[in-house]
């Protein structure tokens, strides 16, 4: 059966002392019962750290945002999955949109980077999500089919169950303007209908597919009630210790 998620995406936010403060407060506040799986996704400097202030919580793991396309070598300012790995994170994010958008990061890359976290023992929260214009034109369902079956379906059906989905419309993203849960229903059914077609039922019934874009404590229940909704990925809220234990809570 598949896993509600809640992960927190800090994006470059937090320096050292910041981040230590919002983990002490989050550790403090969180039910330690909960079913949920707690991630938190820090920069990369962080990443150590916070892995060893959450190593005796049995429901909270730490992600990165990203990882190189390389395993090692000559690429100034890069940090590899193996490097990522050895910090005691479980995942990596990959393929966020700002990533995407500001570091033209495109399916073919992505799907290296997917490789590189996988040879490494990291699961990997894969991002997608259309912008406006093609919501309004109606070619959204192509463009998310093209992203994850570009960078994922060659994955065998045994690594693909290292794979989260993180359905985000662009125009949701930090902007105020979340999805209807009617929106996002349809857009993670549709997810989840691909990749039944693509790995057959089981498969697809164990993918945790979680929505991102301004997710917050008012609208989590709802968006989380959805059938096909498996949890969030959760930015600006996630910088504030009550608003994302809220959200952890709201299954
Ligand atoms: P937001 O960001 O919650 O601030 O909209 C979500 C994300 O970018 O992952």
């Amino acid at each position: 059966m598949r896993k509600n998620i809640v992960a927190a995406n800090w994006k470059m936010n937090l320096d050292r002392v910041e981040g230590i403060t919002l983990v002490e407060d989050i550790l403090g506040k969180i039910s330690l019962d909960s079913k949920t799986e707690v991630v938190l996704a820090p920069s990369f400097i962080h990443l150590y750290k916070l892995g060893k202030m959450c190593d005796d919580r049995r429901n909270i793991f730490i992600a990165s945002q990203d990882c190189s396309a390389s395993n090692k070598g000559a690429f100034t300012g890069e940090v590899s999955a193996e490097m990522i790995a050895s910090c005691a994170a479980k995942y990596v994010i990959l393929g966020h949109s700002e990533r995407r958008t500001n570091f033209s990061e495109t399916n073919e890359l992505l799907k290296l980077k997917v490789g590189q976290a996988l040879a490494n023992n990291l699961e990997v929260v894969f991002c997608c999500g259309e912008s406006l214009e093609q919501r309004h034109s109606g070619a959204h369902f192509e463009w998310l089919n093209s992203q994850i079956s570009d960078s994922l379906f060659h994955l065998l059906a045994e690594d693909f169950s290292k794979i989260v989905i993180a359905y985000e419309p662009i125009w949701a993203i930090g902007t105020g303007v979340t999805a209807s849960s009617d929106q996002a229903q349809e857009a993670h059914n549709f997810i989840r209908d691909i990749v039944r077609k693509r790995y057959g039922g089981n498969v697809a019934n164990d993918t945790s597919i979680l929505y991102g874009g301004s997710c917050n404590p008012v609208n989590s229940a709802e968006l989380f009630s959805q059938p096909d909704i498996d949890g969030g990925l959760i930015g600006g809220a996630s910088l504030n210790a009550d608003d994302f234990v809220a959200i952890t809570d709201s299954f």
